[in-house]
């Protein structure tokens, strides 16, 4: 079982800057996760906060509560949040962080994660299909 969590305003994907992030919708982009996880042979659990409190209970809870990896589009806190950084860095888990837009082709501040040196690794630019090669990863080991 994996888990899936989408940071802030990911909860406004379609409507959101639909030139950047696409017309499809945070309901679409979780059914088509629930759907590559069982091509996949795993089952998939998606969540979306705009809390980064809500983010770091949710990781920190995640192996107790039966999950094998973890698929994280982390939004804006990636570029500055050490308590995403450390509650990551804090459970054993895998962790792929995961952006929708090709972060490093935009704004100077995008660039930086303080996130992915803590993951098993960092998929930017290819919209929602990066959330299947993640659970790709996850599912093949991490
Ligand atoms: C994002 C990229 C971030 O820089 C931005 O703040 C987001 C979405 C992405 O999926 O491309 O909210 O994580």
């Amino acid at each position: 079982m994996m888990l899936v969590l989408n940071g802030p305003n990911l909860n406004r994907l379609g409507t959101r800057e639909p030139g950047v992030y696409g017309s499809g919708t945070l309901a679409e982009l979780e059914e088509l996760c629930r759907r590559w996880g069982a091509e996949l042979g795993t089952e998939v659990q998606c969540r979306q906060s705009n809390h980064e409190g809500q983010l770091m209970d949710w990781i920190q809870q995640a192996e107790a509560e039966g999950f094998r990896g973890i698929v994280l589009n982390p939004g804006a806190f990636t570029h500055y949040s050490y308590a995403i950084r450390d509650a990551v860095a804090g459970q054993p888990l895998p962790v792929v962080e995961v952006h929708i837009s090709h972060v490093d082709a935009r704004e100077e501040f995008r660039r930086v994660s303080v996130i992915a040196p803590v993951c098993r690794g960092k998929l930017s630019g290819f919209g929602f299909l990066g959330y299947r090669l993640a659970l790709e990863v996850l599912v093949a080991g991490g």
